[in-house]
């Protein structure tokens, strides 16, 4: 592959569209690319997150996993599959584009994207922005996700990236951070049960973050609603708890709900209907 050095000194380059070809990771520079950075501005999480100084018109963020990419499962499966995820969601505007990964000259695996404003959470301590405007926002990234099969069970609010100008109210948003361990892209279940999975999963992550519950409304609907309605839930939370983590948990607490306390009782009522397919 051309050096990328060279790409955006001469030219920007175009983002990756294919995620086939760059699941083979290529080897990507070291020093010399890091003349350009600035941070890391994000470092809790696996990976580190700078600003990239390039004279491009779209500016970038380079993302570098804090860990060598040095077990063999690591390298050849969870890190290119990342890349693979990333690249497949961007092209459906899901997430941001994609202009470049591979391993760096030290092991660490390197993603460069599109740089949004901040994240979620960012936005939503800085700018008053309506919650209807978020809801339907994410609503359609959601899905597009289930469209496509994928699923994630660590969706919050620093998961999410945007835009927002306060003056038109204009909100545009990314997903990002598709890591293995988190995403799974072959779920195999009706795209509204996938969607409300998503919901129940970030309402549940915004516990002390935002000025508004979101998706409230619509998760209710769903308890409060018909049979058919109920069994989307009970299989939403069924794949939410394939990997809990403390997701599950902060929303029974939260909400206090019954269908969360007494999930057998819920089951028995269930069982009476048969399994929803993919539609
Ligand atoms: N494309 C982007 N535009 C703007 N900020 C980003 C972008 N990607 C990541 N960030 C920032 O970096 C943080 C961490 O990125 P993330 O991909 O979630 O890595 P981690 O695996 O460390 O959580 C995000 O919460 C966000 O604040
Ligand atoms: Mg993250």
């Amino acid at each position: 592959m051309e050096s990328f050095l060279k790409i955006i000194k001469n030219d920007c380059p175009p983002p990756l569209k294919n995620q086939r070809k760059h699941y083979k990771m290529s080897i990507i520079e070291g020093n010399e690319i890091s003349k350009l950075l600035k941070g890391p501005y994000a470092k809790s999480g696996f990976n580190a997150v700078y600003d990239m100084n390039t004279p491009c018109e779209k500016k970038m963020i380079y993302r570098k996993t804090k860990r060598k990419l040095s077990h063999k499962k690591q390298l050849k499966h969870s890190f290119p599959n990342e890349v693979y995820m990333s690249i497949l969601t961007s092209r459906k505007q899901i997430s941001p584009l994609v202009y470049y990964s591979g391993i760096d000259p030290s092991g660490y695996g390197v993603i460069i994207l599109q740089k949004y404003e901040n994240s979620l959470r960012g936005l939503l301590k800085k700018y008053d922005i309506n919650q209807k405007n978020v809801e339907r926002n994410l609503s359609i990234l959601f899905e597009k996700l289930a469209s496509l099969n994928v699923f994630c069970w660590d969706l919050k609010l620093g998961n999410v990236v945007g835009d927002y100008n306060p003056t038109t109210s204009k909100l545009t948003l990314r997903l990002i951070d598709f890591d293995m361990y988190f995403c799974n892209s072959k779920i195999k279940l009706d795209n509204d049960v996938t969607v409300l999975a998503l919901k129940i999963i970030l309402s549940a992550n915004t516990k002390y973050r935002t000025p508004y519950t979101l998706f409230q409304t619509d998760i209710k609907e769903y308890i409060t609603g018909t049979k058919r309605s109920k069994l989307k839930l009970f299989h939403a939370l069924e794949l939410i708890s394939e990997k809990p983590f403390k997701t599950v948990n902060r929303y029974r607490e939260k909400h206090n709900l019954k269908i969360f306390k007494n999930p057998i009782e819920m089951l028995k009522d269930i069982l009476k209907i048969r399994r929803l397919k993919k539609t």
